[in-house]
């Protein structure tokens, strides 16, 4: 399993009038909830992300529509597609994150332990597995 990231299923609580899905700090996003934003109009020919968070985490929900999510720590990269309003995709600080292929209708809820602070992205995929690299040297001298 990869500790960096993780998709799950949110539970529905709907009925017969339809669904209804709660986000709430303590139970099914572990962080404290300081930020909450929403990506949509987003051309289909267009790649939003792409960088690194040195201490913000993330829980993405496609509310709407569908998008890909390029999660990347360093070592490993993977691809997820996000279609479902009921699937979350935790991501840990520092994973470089590319998002891409937005339906027409996409909309993409994000949800983050921290105020937005543009001094904790990280731009530069070199400097990112250079950061990588230098935590996992010092994690191993302990
Ligand atoms: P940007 O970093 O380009 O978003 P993406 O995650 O797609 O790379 O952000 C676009 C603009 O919005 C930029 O001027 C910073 C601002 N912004 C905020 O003010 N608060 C936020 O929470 C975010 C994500 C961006």
């Amino acid at each position: 399993m990869n500790i960096k990231h993780k998709v799950y299923t949110l539970k529905n609580f709907g009925d017969d009038r339809g669904s209804l899905i709660p986000i709430e700090e303590g139970n099914n996003v572990k962080f404290k909830v300081k930020r909450v934003f929403y990506i949509y109009g987003t051309s289909n020919n267009v790649r939003r992300g792409i960088h690194a968070n040195k201490d913000s985490q993330f829980l993405m929900v496609v509310i709407s529509g569908s998008c890909k999510v390029l999660v990347d720590d360093g070592f490993k990269r993977e691809v997820i597609e996000l279609n479902q309003p009921n699937q979350a995709l935790y991501l840990d600080k520092m994973v470089w994150k590319e998002m891409y292929d937005f339906s027409k209708n996409a909309i993409l809820l994000v949800i983050s332990n921290q105020k937005y602070n543009e001094n904790e992205y990280i731009r530069d995929y070199d400097e990112f597995v250079r950061m990588v690299m230098k935590k996992k040297e010092i994690a191993n001298q302990h």
